[in-house]
């Protein structure tokens, strides 16, 4: 036998050991590279390519492509869309694994406020201020989701929206930038949690990018035009604060920008998110959008829209099936490079290695944690809190509530009475028993104890017959208090839903009128994705509170806001108009030339000579049970240097009865700029609770970034001059103020 001199051996064993380590790739670039190389140009395009799953159409279904899970098996499919519940994705992934690279699926749905527990619609929650909250509803969301084998939620939506008539101002946090930037980092770490590759995070999406809330007219897909400056100042912030929190992948829009198809704009995908802002994830378009540049006039055929798209950077080709079709041609006609190809293959490979699926592709798609996570009592009572902390008590003369423990009957009254899935509004996944979801009726119910509750519907929603009214007003007479549960239908709201007309449905304000005539105590509750106009209803109501869609624990949090185990503390994250002609009105505007300086002011102002200038219910609006007292306002200094910063301080004391928290707003103004800049800009908040007689300071920091601002030449800059510095309990309810000038 020959003997191996034990030196040889050594050599030999650490010769196995380096070249087995250099022969494996370690890190997830190595992986990516490593893989691509073994990739036909079928197969990578395969990778950019994503179908509809068929559970449900999130948008127009066009040509069948035959069957999904043979193209699956022949590598033609990165990633499915739309399918629910672990067994289903199980399916579609096992095709996968039979396709010659195993290359697994991604899989992607809306989990916009809920998986199967559902959560207040976005608008709402974005209503509370609650920052901790929002983060801790989307990671509910996306603990739920990962569990029933979703990969890849399609939120947030970071639009900025400041025309209500658009029905996806539902899934936003409305108007203002800044609030607005803080709930898309509070969501995007929400949804994805302590990063891919954990059980319970899902891959976020920040959407559309971009300024697809700015559709002329509020009607949705419409063109946007607007100047660059605006769109920087205003419209892209929230999306560079979801990049800044990591977020996996944005999605484009269907908007045209300027001209431009967002979906086709090198600009927006490479210039500003990929070269300028460095972002690693990768682009998906919206449902169609590449197909849809046709439409546009952008280009002549699929053909020349997948060229378009993937040069401009977008990366995955959503239902439009241009790029399955025709991107072999455009490599072989040289008007695509493979490296233009790889870049999008890559950025889609690394975010699978990210999310762990090459090491198990079926890692989310495990029935028995589906069942064990779903639906937990804790998930059920964070929905609860979630959905109080969003109701908006607009109005609340002689303290008509709380309502009284002594009241000996309740009448119930209107089309939102006995709703129950309708609560989960737009957006919301047929997951989960929709018997969970708590009408008002069963809410108000489970609070009154011995009260006796009466009920009549009144009316529907949009009918016009009044034959309802009589029995309405005769249970009102025979109440103590009347609620009355009125509002838009739940999918008057969300995509495709926009609204020439946003006032109130139907006979609904004259239902109001008339049940108000009886005299009786009347709260009025608003369901609506939107601002609505309710001018009657504003104007003499005693006491209005706006509930939104609030998911699966609607009835019992209006419950607790009407009984007062809940003090409302909500603020409006979006104007109100008077009406449909006074938009678009939003806070932070600029003050023109001629403004005017009262609310009736039209002696040659910016003004309507019809209409009072001020909105219905003004941005960061919103009532307590309590009152707040707002004195002692200190700055640190009266000027400061670029690098400089001033401390501001005040005190906070509840002068009323009631536990409750307030959101206390600071608004700056820098009062000569060039260009122009608001009359005035959220930039800062803070929101407590206060027990009664409990007074607090609260200190904010006004630093630089504060005052800075986009100029003509989209430098971001600050101007030395004067600046007012406001703090209220909302934009048109400022108590304290005084001013500070940056020196240069
Ligand atoms: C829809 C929406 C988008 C959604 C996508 C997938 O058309 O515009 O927000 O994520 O298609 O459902």
């Amino acid at each position: 036998m020959t003997r191996i001199n034990p030196i040889t051996a050594a050599c030999l064993v650490c010769f196995i050991a380096i070249s087995a380590t250099y022969a494996q790739p370690k890190s997830i670039p190595q992986k990516v590279d490593a893989l691509i190389k073994k990739m036909t140009l079928a197969e990578k395009i395969g990778q950019l390519n994503q179908y509809n799953g068929d559970w449900a159409a999130t948008g127009p279904v066009t040509t069948d492509v035959g069957n999904k899970l043979d193209a699956i098996k022949r590598g033609e499919v990165g990633s499915i869309l739309n399918i629910v519940g672990v067994q289903h994705t199980r399916v579609f992934q096992e095709a996968a694994m039979k396709s010659r690279l195993k290359i697994p699926l991604l899989f992607g749905q809306d989990v916009i406020h809920g998986y199967s527990v559902t959560f207040p619609i976005p608008l709402a929650e974005a209503a509370s201020w609650d920052l901790d909250a929002i983060k801790k509803s989307a990671r509910i969301a996306a603990t739920e989701a990962a569990a029933g084998g979703v990969h890849w939620t399609f939120a947030p939506m970071v639009d900025i929206a400041r025309d209500p008539r658009w029905g996806r101002v539902m899934e936003g946090a409305g108007e203002d930038p800044y609030l607005g930037s803080l709930i898309a980092t509070a969501r995007v770490k929400g949804f994805q949690g302590n990063g891919l590759g954990n059980l319970d995070a899902v891959m976020a999406c920040a959407k559309h990018f971009t300024a697809y809330g700015a559709a002329i007219g509020g009607r949705d897909y419409n063109s946007v035009d607007m100047s660059l400056r605006t769109l920087w100042e205003f419209y892209l912030p929230p999306f560079k604060a979801a990049l800044d929190a990591g977020v996996g992948t944005f999605m484009n829009s269907f908007n045209d920008l300027n001209g431009t198809p967002a979906s086709a704009s090198h600009y927006l995908q490479r210039d500003i998110l990929k070269n300028k802002w460095g972002f690693k994830g990768f682009v998906v378009s919206d449902w169609g959008s590449i197909g849809e540049m046709i439409n546009h006039g952008y280009v002549k055929n699929n053909y020349e829209a997948a060229e378009a798209a993937i040069n401009a950077g977008n990366d995955m080709d959503m239902e439009s099936r241009s790029y399955i079709n025709n991107l072999a041609k455009l490599v072989a006609a040289k008007k695509v490079s493979i490296a233009t190809i790889d870049e999008a293959v890559k950025r889609i490979l690394t975010k699978k290695y990210e999310l762990g699926l090459f090491d198990d592709p079926y890692r989310f798609s495990d029935a028995e944690r589906e069942k064990r996570v779903l639906n937990t009592p804790e998930t059920i009572a964070a929905a609860r809190d979630a959905a109080r902390k969003s109701i908006v008590l607009l109005k609340n003369n002689n303290k008509v509530l709380p309502l009284s423990k002594n009241d000996k009957s309740i009448a119930l009254i209107g089309p939102m009475v006995k709703l129950k899935k309708e609560n989960k509004g737009f957006w919301a996944l047929d997951v989960g028993d929709e018997n969970q979801v708590v009408s008002l009726y069963e809410g108000v119910q489970q609070h009154t104890g011995n009260a006796k509750l009466l009920y009549a519907q009144g009316c529907d929603v949009t009918d016009t017959t009044r034959t309802g009214f009589n029995e309405a007003y005769k249970t009102a007479m025979q109440a103590d208090v009347v609620v009355m549960a009125m509002g838009e239908r739940f999918d008057m709201t969300g995509e495709a839903k926009s609204r020439s007309n946003i006032h109130l449905p139907g006979v609904q304000e004259e239902l109001i009128k008339a049940i108000v005539a009886t005299g009786k105590p009347v709260v009025v509750l608003l369901y609506a994705g939107r601002p609505m106009v309710f001018d009657w209803t504003a104007d003499h109501a005693p006491a209005i509170l706006y509930t939104w869609w609030l998911g699966n624990q609607a009835g019992n949090a209006i419950a607790d806001v009407l009984f007062g185990s809940y003090n409302p503390g909500a603020k409006l994250p979006i104007t109100f108009p008077r009406t449909e002609g006074q938009i678009p009105i939003y806070y932070n505007h600029y003050n023109t030339g001629r403004p005017a300086h009262a609310d009736n002011d039209v002696n040659y102002t910016s003004a309507y000579i019809d209409l009072l200038n001020s909105p219905k219910f003004a941005f960061g609006h919103g009532l307590s049970y309590t009152t707040f007292k707002y004195d002692n306002l200190k700055l640190s200094k009266k000027s400061m240097l670029k690098n400089g910063n001033i401390r501001v301080s005040f005190d906070l004391q509840n002068i009323g009865d009631y536990a409750g928290e307030e959101v206390a707003q600071l608004y700056l103004r820098d009062v000569v700029s060039q260009p122009v800049r608001p009359v005035k800009e959220l930039k800062d908040f803070k929101k407590l609770m206060l027990q009664p007689g409990e007074k607090k300071t609260i200190t904010f920091t006004i630093t630089k970034d504060k005052l800075a601002f986009y100029n003509d030449k989209l430098d971001w800059i600050t101007q030395p001059g004067e600046f007012n510095l406001m703090i209220g309990s909302a934009s048109d309810d400022i108590r304290l103020q005084n001013n500070f000038n940056l020196d240069n």
